[in-house]
């Protein structure tokens, strides 16, 4: 073997160690602000979670035009409030993506004609479902509520249950798994989600009032969680969301996590 060709197995086996560390286990997390995020998995698959984009006040004009997100492989919907079901109808019926969601949503949504049943995964907690290939996705528990406030062609205000609340474990194509916790207070069973899924990372909401704040959800991660990676999300989008990344942090004091503070818009490469 002459320098040259050992150069050029040396740069191969450079690229493969490139593509084998970034390039085959890579996705992405964008977040619109609130609890909205798109994710894009090691497969090319396009899930997106809580898509309040349009009425979002934290989402970035230009992500605003919902005929612009293109392929969108599945929706997740934690539960029925506005600020998480958002744009749902309009996204699924321009993608025809398949929204899962709770059972009893799905009743809700279905019987009023908001969402067709055949575009429906009802699922419950509990039980995990492959949705798309590789990718599991279980329905956790998340202490919180699930009315749907509908308004009819009239103008007419009706409120309709919307199933239980709830978080959820998804776990892509390369193994890594995602805890979206949705809306929550603090719960002792987050130490069940800790112990039985090991997620490596989670999505917690920190504005307060309607969740945990800051200092609530320092707690669950100190005590329950222990989850390496976590973006804090639902926050500041409200006056009512008072609740700061920077307070969050203080709280965590020196625990040793990873907090990811996230612009709306923002898009954050994992490997
Ligand atoms: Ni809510
Ligand atoms: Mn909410």
């Amino acid at each position: 073997m002459n320098t040259s060709s050992i150069f050029k197995l040396f740069i191969s086996i450079f690229i493969s160690f490139l593509i084998f560390t970034t390039g085959a286990n890579a996705w992405e997390l964008q977040w619109y602000g609130q609890s909205a995020v798109k994710i894009t998995t090691p497969g090319e698959k396009i899930i997106l979670i809580d898509p309040f984009i349009t009425g979002n006040p934290k989402t970035p004009e230009a992500l605003k035009d919902l005929k612009k997100l293109g392929k969108i492989d599945l929706i997740l919907l934690t539960h029925a409030h506005g600020d998480h079901i958002g744009d749902m109808a309009s996204i699924a019926e321009l993608s025809g993506a398949k929204v899962a969601l709770n059972a009893d949503m799905g009743h809700t949504l279905g019987t009023l004609g908001v969402l067709p049943y055949d575009q429906m995964i009802r699922f419950n907690k509990g039980g995990p479902i492959q949705p798309l290939p590789g990718i599991t996705i279980t329905m956790v528990h998340a202490e919180h509520s699930s009315d749907y406030l509908y308004t009819d062609a009239a103008g007419k205000k009706t409120v309709y249950p919307g199933g239980e609340p709830s978080g959820f474990i998804i776990e892509l194509e390369n193994g890594y798994k995602i805890y979206n916790a949705g809306d929550t207070g603090v719960f002792a069973d987050m130490q069940f989600i800790s112990d039985y899924y090991s997620p490596d990372l989670a999505l917690l909401p920190i504005g307060g009032h309607f969740t945990m704040d800051p200092v609530h959800a320092a707690h669950a991660v100190k005590t329950y969680l222990k989850t390496a990676n976590i973006i804090p999300v639902h926050y500041g989008t409200f006056s009512l969301l008072k609740g700061t990344p920077e307070e969050f942090k203080n709280a965590l004091s020196s625990f040793p996590v990873n907090v990811i503070i996230m612009k709306p818009g923002e898009i954050k490469i994992f490997n």
